[in-house]
């Protein structure tokens, strides 16, 4: 395949080696004589393991060149890849403003040439970009309407310097951002010899995940950074301790607590986040970060109560009480801060959890409820259609099995705010269905 690549820094050069080195015919193409001329000698501009030689081989071979040319570089290729930088504005804000520029080049050469052409997004730019931004703007400068002789593609890009080409060749996943209907076939021809499963998925999607990407890796970073330095202050061997933390590979390093959805509870999580502060607070340690955990938790109560409140004084239903399903424990559950503010602004309530309806008739739970949160216990229904009647407003925090197919049968008319994304609600007819993420 004939590709341009635009840019040519630590993304573009990676893939102008690359992709020539897998049989591809490649022009980098960039704004910078200086990079055009150290590419088109077959020197590479960047440092990078094993980039020197890729570059070398391939220019020599004849597979790969530079131009500052934007229309000769897109009249001679079938698919033009984006890698421009896309630094902080001052306000902290991403600047499009190389994608700006790039994409006016490319939609004008588009413009000229006769063939179709395939644009491809690698640069990493925020949800929404390709749609609100790039496609308007190719759309514009090629006189094309997108599926008519242009095509647009996100392709995020996830290596990491230092081990770029071993990222090429290995990446977790190959993900790519098209329009509905478009299985990105080019992109997959492109991506063949690579072993790595292929995800075809909406433009915003594709766009997310690689903004999520860094933005966990830093979160991770922050974390460990804090918590090892509040260790270390402790006197103990954070790598150690970090070394058999990542061991735990069910809860710890894998997808468990990373899908969005209400607030967390319970009677570990709280207590132990706040018994880490009270240590870090004895040794000194400045924790910004982990200092958020507790607010940001909080926030997300109020986020639900806010969702709530948007469509008014309806009376409520919520479906879910202790921290989550499956158990009576209701310390320092998310639903019952979310059943006392609605009770605390006047809201009519009816609560169903089967399990803590059971602990209330006859467990051990019985002297907590009655201690704690007599106000709630009072609210408990014993059956959906009990905590249906009358209402509004439908919370779901957690039900299941039998309750879970007797909410769906019984749902009408109401407002539907699914706090745990519990099935296909969104299909139902007559209801107004609201996911909190999603
Ligand atoms: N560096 C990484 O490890 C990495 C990894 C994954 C994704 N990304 C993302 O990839 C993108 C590129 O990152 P980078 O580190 O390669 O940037 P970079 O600054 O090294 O390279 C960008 C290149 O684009 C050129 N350029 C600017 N405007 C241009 C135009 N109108 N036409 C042609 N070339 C133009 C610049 O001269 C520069 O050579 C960014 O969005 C970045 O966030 C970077």
């Amino acid at each position: 395949m004939r590709i341009s690549i635009f840019g040519i820094g630590y993304v573009g050069a990676v893939s102008c080696g690359c992709l020539a080195e897998l049989g591809h015919e490649v022009v980098g193409v960039d704004v910078s004589a200086e990079k055009v001329a150290m590419l088109a000698a077959g020197r590479s501009p960047i440092i990078e393991e094993s980039i020197g030689e890729l570059i070398a081989c391939n220019v020599a071979a004849g597979r790969l060149r530079a131009t500052s040319d934007v229309a000769e570089a897109v009249a001679n290729s079938e698919i033009s890849f984006i890698a421009v930088g896309t630094p902080s504005a001052p306000d902290g804000s991403v600047s499009l403003a190389a994608i700006d520029a790039v994409l006016a080049s490319i939609g004008a050469a588009i413009g000229a040439k006769s063939g179709p052409h395939a644009v491809v997004m690698r640069s990493t730019v925020p949800a929404g970009t390709a749609e609100t931004r790039c496609i308007p703007a190719l759309e514009a400068s090629s006189g094309r309407k997108l599926g008519a002789g242009l095509s647009y593609y996100s392709n995020p890009e996830f290596l990491r310097e230092g081990t770029a080409v071993r990222d090429f060749h290995g990446p977790a996943m190959t993900l790519i951002g098209a329009p509905a209907g478009d299985d990105a076939a080019l992109l997959r021809e492109i991506y063949s010899p690579i072993e790595a499963p292929v995800h075809v998925v909406p433009y915003k999607i594709a766009e997310s995940a690689k903004h999520l990407a860094n933005l966990y890796h830093a979160t991770k970073l922050a974390f460990a950074n804090e918590a090892g330095a509040v260790l270390a202050a402790l006197g103990v061997d954070a790598r150690e301790a970090f070394r058999l933390f990542c061991e735990d590979r069910i809860l710890n390093i894998s997808a468990a607590y990373l899908r969005p959805g209400f607030a967390f509870g319970g009677s570990c999580l709280p207590k132990d986040t706040r018994s880490f502060l009270a240590l870090a607070e004895q040794t000194g340690v400045a924790i910004p970060f982990l200092r958020q955990i507790m607010p940001s938790n909080e926030a997300v109560v109020e986020r639900a109560f806010a969702a709530i409140a948007a469509h008014g004084r309806k009376p409520v239903a919520l479906f879910g009480l202790a921290f989550k399903p499956g158990t009576d424990d209701l310390r320092e559950s998310p639903y019952v801060t979310l059943a006392e503010r609605l009770i605390g602004r006047g809201y009519a309530l009816r609560i169903f959890d089967s399990s803590v309806r059971l602990a209330s008739l006859l467990g051990a739970n019985r002297a907590y409820i009655e201690r704690e949160i007599p106000h709630i216990d009072a609210l408990l229904v014993p059956d959906v259609a009990t905590a249906l009647e009358g209402a509004g407003i439908v919370v779901i925090g957690h039900v299941s099995g039998k309750d879970r197919d007797a909410l769906l049968a019984a749902l009408t008319d109401q407002i539907v705010i699914d706090l745990a994304g519990i099935g296909p609600l969104a299909a139902l007819p007559g209801i107004t269905y609201q996911g909190f993420c999603w």
